[in-house]
């Protein structure tokens, strides 16, 4: 039987931890709060960044979703978080993405200061996930942080293994790579160029899709010992119009040891990793 890795008990165990913790720094006069700058109305963002928002609150937390016009200016916006980045209140802030084609060009990593770089995007804090330095202090990418986190909450190790990441993304694939790195794990970053990719992906002991094209993994991907972790960070809608992974989850989910649903996988554990940087970012703040 494969291992159905339900990203539920564990969000519930951290919850727990993370509402506790927002609680004693609200004692202290600590009031955590993060923005999430919105630009436009593209569907998909408004349901991610309303769970953001939810989750924070959940959590004691104070989430103000700044939702700015789709035509914005390049000059507004950066004004914008120019304001968010000197507001003494505000501890955590990231700009959802995509953001619109005009604004595309601007590197998101170099607007948000780096104390309050919840995402993980400044170049500082990248440096500190190149560098391993272990510093609690620093903000590793929400996805890919709870990917670490699912997977050692479910007694996955990733030391000594080969992990193929399918996905050179800056929000999931580069920094996963860097992160499994760290932690041991023997990775290769496979994308849309790579040559051979099933005999990778059949060859791996933990494969992760973060390519965003539904049911593409399906069980040609696959090894046939039934002995592979699988992890699909896709976000999709299939031609039904219903949400689906990158695997085709009904024709590989008896082909492994174990498997991420979704929804109810990946995607929670990502706002949960936010939940946790931001807390990080207001308790970084009082030792400043
Ligand atoms: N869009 C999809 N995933 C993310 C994420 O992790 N952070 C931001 N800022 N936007 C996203």
């Amino acid at each position: 039987m494969s291992q159905i890795l339900h990203s539920s008990s564990v969000k519930k165990l951290i919850t727990k931890g993370l509402k506790a913790e927002c609680k004693s720094l609200r004692e202290n006069n600590i009031f955590p709060q993060l923005k999430v700058i919105l630009v436009g109305s593209d569907p998909a963002s408004l349901i991610y960044t309303a769970n953001k928002k939810k989750y924070c609150e959940k959590i004691g937390a104070i989430c103000e979703i700044v939702a700015l016009d789709e035509k914005i200016s390049e000059a507004d916006f950066r004004k914008t978080i120019d304001q968010i980045n000197k507001d003494e209140l505000v501890h955590g802030c990231i700009i959802q993405l995509p953001l619109p084609k005009h604004l595309s060009h601007l590197d998101v990593g170099h607007l948000v200061v780096k104390e309050k770089d919840v995402d993980g995007f400044n170049p500082e804090n990248l440096y500190a996930l190149m560098r391993n330095g272990n510093d609690s202090k620093d903000f590793i990418s929400c996805t890919p942080k709870g990917i670490l986190t699912l997977m050692q909450e479910s007694q996955i190790a990733v030391a000594g293994k080969h992990v193929v990441i399918v996905g050179r993304s800056m929000i999931v694939g580069k920094p996963l790579a860097m992160l499994l790195t760290n932690h041991n794990a023997t990775v290769t970053l496979a994308h849309s160029q790579t040559e051979n990719l099933k005999t990778l992906t059949k060859s791996c002991d933990i494969l992760v899709s973060a390519i965003g094209k539904a049911n593409f993994i399906d069980e040609t991907y696959i090894s046939a010992n039934k002995n592979q972790v699988i992890i699909d960070v896709g976000m999709n809608t299939d031609a039904q119009g219903q949400l689906c992974g990158d695997v085709h989850y009904e024709r590989v989910v008896n082909l492994v040891s174990a498997i991420t649903p979704v929804p109810g996988g990946v995607g929670p554990m990502t706002i949960v990793s936010l939940a946790q940087n931001l807390l990080q970012a207001s308790k970084n703040k009082l030792s400043l």
